[in-house]
């Protein structure tokens, strides 16, 4: 009888059918008279049963893991008591051999067994991506994608896409990577931020989900040298409906993420305490976090009490945020150790209308802040930071022209998908991670 081809994920739609699939061999048990093949094809497993003179025969006994194949047979229900991927298997009854993976010593298990030095499993990264966790975590971030897209779109929000390779910095001269431009000096961009601000005027609300660079000379779990950040900024906006904004997106995209069919259940497997978060989310000021920290005997970064103005690094924000257990949205930071382009709070000028989004497991996932919208104020800003405006004509001309209260945020993809899917670092959350030392494969 003739075969439907499909892709595994569906095979609960052809119970009883003969049907074709085409994939890969993940897993591979061959004994007297039966082989067991578990096939994965991308969207999914699927037990592949062959048995008599097909189980016996000369290529099957010398398959390998990781060979391709184009599979016959039909899709049996498996009765209660068995266990298989989606409950079902394929009863085969012919195959056709399209790529042989080697054996011994060049097999694909050989090249990345568990105990290798973890530089060497970035080098074979390419292989690794097959394993079931990391390609899990790739169709989770896949579905958050989608999702965060989703929820723009009923927020009437507009995506743009701004360049890569800009002129101008935005988070500090610092972790710029430079580059030579037909012989002008460049950067690759550490944030959109400035260039979805000059769109405001023209399309209302905008977002994108661009790469950003930062040369971050420090090797910590939650750095990358290369993320994908999802950035958004908003037109006529209070401090308040800023914050609100934020706790209502990240809320309605793991809202998304945990219905979709084949995310949901990987997001379960992955991380099985996963607590949703509820609206609203905590809000706490940066200086009641200094009385927390000092309340919990957390020292800063100079082993003594944390004093107005301090940073508050990583490995004390991390122990802040898992005590307290829950999505915390940390307000009002210093003038000093926050960007130029951040507004003063009118009660408060020592202060910024700015907010940090702290998750338990990773820490802060987002920043943002309201802008300065005055053209005065913000050029004070960039002398503080020592930085020349000639270059931001075009983002100062965003007050000159029209301007108008405004805000926004960036969240970083590589951290949410580490809370959502709890990895110990964000580089089990990109394709091919970037960081210092490593730009292959
Ligand atoms: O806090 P950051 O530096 O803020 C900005 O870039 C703002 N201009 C964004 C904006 O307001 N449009 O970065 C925003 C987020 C962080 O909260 C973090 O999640 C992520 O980007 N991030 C990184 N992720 C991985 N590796 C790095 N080196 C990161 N640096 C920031
Ligand atoms: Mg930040």
């Amino acid at each position: 009888p003739p075969a439907t081809k499909i892709k595994i994920m569906s095979v609960g739609k052809h119970i009883e059918e003969r049907v074709k699939v085409q994939g890969w061999i993940h897993r591979l048990r061959l004994q007297k008279g039966l082989a067991f093949i578990i096939l994965r094809d991308g969207t999914g497993y699927i037990q592949c049963v062959l048995s008599g003179d097909l189980a016996n025969a000369y290529q099957t006994l010398t398959l390998t893991i990781e060979s391709t194949l184009s599979i016959y047979g039909t899709i049996r229900k498996l009765p209660e008591g068995k266990f298989a991927p989606g409950g079902v298997e394929l009863a085969v009854d012919y195959y056709e051999l399209v790529g042989l993976a080697p054996s011994g010593k060049e097999s694909f298990t050989n090249k990345i067994q568990e105990g290798t030095d973890p530089s060497i499993l970035m080098d074979q990264r390419h292989l690794t991506l097959r394993g079931e966790t990391l390609s899990a975590v790739m169709k989770v971030r896949a579905a958050l994608l989608a999702a965060i897209r989703r929820v723009y779109i009923e927020e009437s929000v507009t995506e743009v896409t701004p360049p890569c390779m800009v002129q101008t910095q935005v988070e500090g001269g610092s972790t710029l990577f430079k580059m030579d431009y037909y012989g002008e000096e460049a950067f690759l961009t550490q944030s959109s931020q400035l260039y979805l601000e000059t769109c405001l005027p023209a399309l209302g609300d905008v977002y994108c989900i661009q790469e950003s660079f930062r040369a971050e000379k420090s090797h910590t779990r939650r750095h990358l040298s290369e993320y994908t950040h999802i950035e958004a900024e908003l037109a006529f906006v209070t401090f308040d409906d800023l914050l609100s904004h934020i706790e209502r997106v990240i809320t309605k995209t793991v809202q998304y993420v945990l219905e979709d069919p084949t995310a949901g259940p990987l997001v379960k497997q992955l991380n099985p305490g996963f607590v949703a978060p509820q609206l609203p989310f905590k809000r706490m000021q940066y200086i009641e976090a200094l009385d927390w920290l000092n309340e919990n005997g957390i020292p800063n970064e100079e082993g003594e009490k944390f004093k107005f103005g301090d940073d508050i690094a990583e490995a004390a924000e991390r122990k802040m945020t898992d005590t307290i257990g829950v999505p915390i949205l940390l307000t009002r930071f210093p003038v000093e150790i926050k960007s130029f382009y951040m507004k003063k709070c009118v009660d408060d000028p020592r202060v910024t209308e700015s907010v940090d989004v702290l998750m338990p497991t990773v820490g802060e996932i987002t920043g943002g802040s309201m802008r300065i919208e005055d053209t005065q104020e913000l050029l004070e800003g960039f002398k503080r930071e020592g930085i020349d405006p000639k270059s931001y004509y075009w983002f100062v001309d965003q007050r000159i022209y029209g301007t108008c209260p405004h805000g926004g945020y960036g969240l970083g993809t590589e951290r949410i998908l580490a809370w959502l899917c709890n990895r110990f670092t964000v580089r089990d959350c990109s394709l091919y991670p970037r960081f210092t030392g490593r730009c292959k494969p």
